[in-house]
């Protein structure tokens, strides 16, 4: 069984190991935080729910990567905020600096682990880790596509008035206001959801999907955490159980969509080994220019990081 270490036991961090303790699909979850004591009294809580809600995951919290030694998968959810008078420059090489030093702590003590990284801004995250680890790309991933993806189905299931469950969707792009929502790939179980819903109310959903992120901030004066936890986990449980699930999910193109060495959500299959297949959807010539905007995007802010 996997062993699984959760870097950053702050809102986001504590929720992925809670949520996959839950699962009861892994042997053990180290949750590490700079700050130890956070990392042990939340493993230690989780811990203590498991008689409730009969897991047997065991849980363990530190500050020492020694604890980490020979983890299969490692979350990355360490980072700061972006505060105020700090530049978003300021946050890429602030959180880069994290990132990378995280990626470096965690190689001295597990061989090639696969890494999810959360933490953001998500897409640069991520390159930065897949550069600092020298690991494959298909080991080196982001979270967000899950979450934007869900926020799209939740606000479309709240539209129609149907389970959330019966709404699949595929969203590409940057985890930002860039991230495209396809409408064309959206179904209500099965059924196109262009026949459902009117034009103008699906470029709302659509608009409501890309400042998801910003809305719960506006609500909570910090982000997310429930659901962004719930898709780490998701991720975490497609690799452990090698169930080849189709997810977007932010990953090295090369070649793909005619892009190269560029870090953008994509769908992919997910199972044993990390990012098995980036899947090659035919995308419409709107659909492509909506990634490419992106997909700029995102470069311009990974050049910020590769001039750091
Ligand atoms: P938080 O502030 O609650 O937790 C961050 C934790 O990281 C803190 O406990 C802090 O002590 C720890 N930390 C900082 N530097 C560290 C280091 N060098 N080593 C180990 N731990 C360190 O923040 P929250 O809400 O958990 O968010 C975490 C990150 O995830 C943020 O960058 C946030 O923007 C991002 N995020 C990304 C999402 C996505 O879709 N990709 C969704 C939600 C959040
Ligand atoms: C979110 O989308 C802020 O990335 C974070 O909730």
């Amino acid at each position: 069984m996997s062993k699984v270490t959760v870097v950053g036991a702050g809102n986001v961090g504590a929720t992925v190991a809670n949520v996959l303790a839950h699962k009861d699909i892994v042997k053990e979850i180290v949750l590490l935080d700079i700050v130890g004591d956070l990392a042990r009294g939340k493993a230690l809580d989780s811990w203590q729910q498991a008689p409730i809600d009969y897991y047997s995951t065991k849980l363990v919290g530190t500050s020492d990567y020694k604890d980490t030694a020979d983890s299969d998968i490692v979350v990355i959810t360490a980072g700061i905020p972006r505060k105020p008078g700090m530049s978003r420059d300021d946050l890429i090489s602030t959180n880069a600096n994290i990132v990378v030093s995280v990626v470096k702590s965690i190689l001295e003590h597990s061989k090639d682990p696969i890494i999810i990284v959360v933490s953001n801004p998500l897409d640069v995250m991520t390159y930065a880790a897949y550069k600092a680890s020298g690991l494959p790309a298909s080991k080196v991933m982001g979270m967000a596509g899950i979450l934007d993806t869900a926020r799209y189905r939740a606000f479309l299931a709240t539209e129609l008035n149907v389970s959330p469950k019966d709404i699949q969707a595929v969203l590409m792009g940057g985890h930002g206001d860039t991230m495209v929502p396809l409408p064309r790939y959206t179904t209500v179980a099965g059924i196109p959801v262009t026949e459902l819903v009117d034009a103008a109310k699906l470029d709302a959903i659509v608009e409501r999907t890309k400042s998801g992120g910003g809305e719960l901030v506006k609500l909570m004066g910090t982000s997310a955490w429930y659901a962004p936890g719930a898709a780490a986990a998701q991720m975490v449980e497609a690799i452990v159980k090698d169930e080849n699930r189709i997810f977007p999910v932010c990953t090295l193109m090369e070649g793909h969509y005619g892009l190269n060495g560029i870090f953008v959500g994509a769908p992919v299959t997910l199972g044993t080994g990390g990012i098995k297949k980036v899947i090659e959807l035919k995308l419409n010539a709107d659909e492509l220019a909506l990634l490419n905007d992106s997909a700029s995007a995102v470069k311009e802010v990974m050049d910020v990081f590769d001039n750091m």
